[in-house]
């Protein structure tokens, strides 16, 4: 265990070997983040994936025999934090569980059981003893059953995969890591997880906004405790829950012969002669949610496929359903690609594009077999309508 305030410890599952968070790659791991609070009525905040499970025990008994608990808070159904409930209700069986009426929903469903529940609403408090427990629902922050616990007389927020990171690490804080490394992370965990709910994101935002925060002990990764790195990550929640874009651009492309692949290179490099900050990524090498951590910084996203069979390349295909569902406001974007015989697979790759809420910045280039050097060249047309964009 670790021991995060006077009498309340990490007691939380370091997942090491997790490279893939079902399609989020995850080069560096993650953590589920269980906090064991002793006090007159002791009380677990989450526990952990089903596979974690003796590893989080080990850690309570360093604290308390685990038969001592009388509250388990669930702050989130999903199993990476709620997996190992029932087993610890096996050693704990007098234990509370204290969730939001939707999380009792969301328990009852995945455990098929009648646990003991206690169920809160926003703004209800629980007395464990010396300290108080209050709660804030924040649905959709990541499911409808999300809510956050804030220890009142700590002025410790526990608000569940809000400013989380996957990070695996020996190190539990921000600031024992390198903020820019630990920032990077939570940016490319709120894309791909939170980023669909930035009007959810602000009202819990603007419900938190009062409280004191000394320290913010997410679910995932490390914890914040410094002033200016709490400062730092819920200023960052607020432009993404804004979703507020840099003066960046990043161009996206799969390619087949190589010449989908040479649109991009001409977009990127013309971009670039013109100072514009400017990423490019080539799907067959990049996990998409990877390439959604990057445009979510980005205020023009360039999409490029060839054409097989009529229809845009697989990869691609993923790519788009996948940001379809993340809804990325505020964005621009331009289609390119080549084709053969029909252009009739591009209307996807542009209702796509529209779909996932981006506004198209021109009409699509689609070049015939190969482009030439007249139509790359051309490129730059588009180039001068987003340095014009950017400047505005
Ligand atoms: Fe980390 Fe939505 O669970």
């Amino acid at each position: 265990m670790v021991k995060i305030a006077e009498n309340i410890y990490w007691t939380g599952y370091v997942d090491w070997s997790l490279r893939n968070f079902h399609g989020y790659s995850t080069p560096s791991g993650s953590t589920y983040n269980a906090y064991l609070i002793f006090d007159e009525q002791p009380t677990l905040i989450k526990t952990v994936k089903h596979y974690g499970f003796e590893e989080m025990l080990s850690r309570i008994k360093e604290v308390i025999e685990p038969s001592k608990i009388k509250y388990i808070i669930s702050n989130h159904t999903e199993m990476d934090h709620s997996g190992s409930i029932g087993k610890m209700l096996k050693l704990c069986p007098g234990a509370q569980i204290v969730c939001s009426p939707k999380g009792q929903e969301g328990l009852k469903r995945h455990f098929k059981e009648n646990w003991n529940f206690k169920i809160v609403n926003s703004g209800d408090t629980l007395n464990i003893g010396r300290r108080n427990l209050k709660f804030f629902l924040m649905p959709m922050v990541h499911w409808p059953d999300s809510m956050a616990t804030y220890s009142i007389e700590d002025n410790i927020l526990f608000p569940n995969d809000a400013f989380g990171q996957h990070y695996a690490s020996s190190e539990r804080f921000a600031d024992c890591i390198g903020i820019d490394v630990v920032v990077k992370e939570a940016t490319k965990y709120y894309a791909n997880i939170v980023m669909p709910y930035g009007g959810q994101v602000i009202k819990a935002l603007e419900a938190l906004k009062d409280i004191k925060l000394d320290t913010i002990c997410p679910s995932h990764g490390l914890i914040w405790r410094r002033k200016e790195d709490i400062e730092k990550i819920v200023s960052l929640y607020k432009k993404l829950a804004n979703y507020e874009s840099d003066r960046s651009v990043v161009v996206i492309y799969d390619t087949m012969w190589h010449s989908t692949q040479m649109m991009a290179q001409k977009l990127y490099e013309l971009i670039d002669r013109e100072g514009i900050s400017v990423k490019l990524y080539n799907l067959q090498d990049t996990n998409i949610s990877d390439i959604i951590a990057e445009i979510i910084s980005a205020k023009v996203v360039m999409v490029g496929s060839p054409i097989l069979n009529n229809k845009i390349l697989p990869n691609m295909g993923a790519f788009l359903t996948y940001l379809k569902g993340l809804k990325p406001k505020n964005r621009y974007a331009f289609t390119f690609g080549s084709y053969g015989w029909a252009k009739i697979g591009f209307k996807e790759l542009e209702d796509s594009l529209k779909e996932a809420g981006m506004e198209l910045l021109a009409e699509g280039r689609y070049a015939n077999y190969i482009p030439d050097d007249t139509e790359l060249d051309n490129l730059k047309d588009i180039v001068i309508k987003i340095k014009n964009l950017l400047a505005s």
